[in-house]
């Protein structure tokens, strides 16, 4: 882990190229954090058909009473997938945290989050890193190791598949002491079209993030796609209780770049995306086996969204 320097070294580019290469094409998410890609995802965060940022925040308005008392103050806030570090902000009057670390893969986009956030709270020690929370992540020794509150929001953890998602809640777990605190964010299931309008808004904002990791892989490969060959998807699979988000090719398509080259039939996918939704009790669970416990969990009244805070068990 670096602090704060280009945080797409070689091989996310190798990562990206043999996704590519791959018979059934993908693209991971994390892709889709470059400079833009970040801040698309804010504009997401506003739009009316995605309703989870709103209904988080509608929850922990509710509920952050309490948790500043279970947390206590003066914790060690981590900030998985930081951002724009709105979220983590909106915590820090009630949380009095210590210290704030900040956590991305979008280093640069990071860099200027924090910039703003050493302005706003100067009594606040805040360090920043470039990241990428996908592989076998830890955090740097400077990072005092007690009183560590692990903040997930949004629910991140839905880009990984359940086993994944347990992997990734024992790491954390894993990076905790007997006093170490979890405050995550999960996307409940609800109805179908709920879901997809989620992820298929009318302004046409997802798809703009979606189709941005096109011209984030041309200046990561040097890769030629063309932006009017593809078009944006999302739908919805109820098996496996998933939003799948795909770019899909409008006609026969070459794609090339220094080192490699691919085709695409019409209609053919590259696959950008899972976000999981759970059922709150599935989650818990899932939890419970990474070794968190002490579980509470708050929702809206439509149990749209679940703010889940655990303790180290
Ligand atoms: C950042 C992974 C929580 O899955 O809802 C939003 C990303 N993709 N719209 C999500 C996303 C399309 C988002 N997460």
């Amino acid at each position: 882990m670096q602090e704060l320097e280009s945080s797409w070294p070689d091989d996310q580019r190798r990562e990206l190229a043999a996704g590519l290469a791959q018979a059934a094409a993908q693209i991971a998410p994390k892709f889709f954090y470059d400079r833009l890609g970040s801040a698309l995802f804010a504009a997401i965060c506003q739009l009316e058909e995605y309703y989870p940022t709103r209904t988080e925040r509608e929850v922990l308005a509710g509920c952050c009473d309490e948790l500043a008392s279970l947390a206590g103050a003066g914790r060690t806030l981590i900030d998985l997938g930081a951002g724009d570090c709105v979220k983590a902000e909106h915590l820090f009057a009630r949380l009095q945290p210590r210290r704030y670390v900040a956590l991305d893969i979008s280093a640069d986009f990071l860099d200027a989050s924090l910039a703003r956030l050493r302005r706003e709270h100067p009594a606040l020690v805040i360090n920043g890193y470039g990241c990428d929370l996908t592989t076998d992540w830890s955090l740097p020794a400077e990072v005092p190791r007690d009183a560590r509150l692990f903040l997930y929001p949004g629910s991140s953890i839905g880009n990984f598949a359940p086993e994944d998602a347990r992997t990734f809640l024992s790491r954390l777990r894993a990076n905790a002491d007997a006093d170490g605190q979890l405050l995550i964010g999960v996307d409940l299931v609800k109805d179908p079209a709920t879901l997809v309008a989620a992820y298929d808004d009318a302004l046409g904002v997802t798809a703009a993030f979606n189709r941005n990791v096109l011209l984030h892989a041309n200046r990561l490969l040097g890769a030629d796609f063309s932006l009017g060959d593809w078009r944006h998807l999302a739908l919805f699979d109820p098996v496996r209780s998933r939003i799948e988000m795909h770019l899909e090719a409008l006609r026969q398509v070459t794609v090339a770049w220094p080192g490699g080259a691919r085709q695409f039939r019409a209609g053919e996918r590259i696959h950008t995306e899972n976000s999981y939704k759970y059922r709150e009790k599935d989650f818990i669970e899932l939890l419970r086996i990474a070794g968190w416990s002490n579980v509470r969990c708050w929702t809206d009244p439509r149990r749209w969204f679940a703010v889940i805070f655990a303790q180290a068990a």
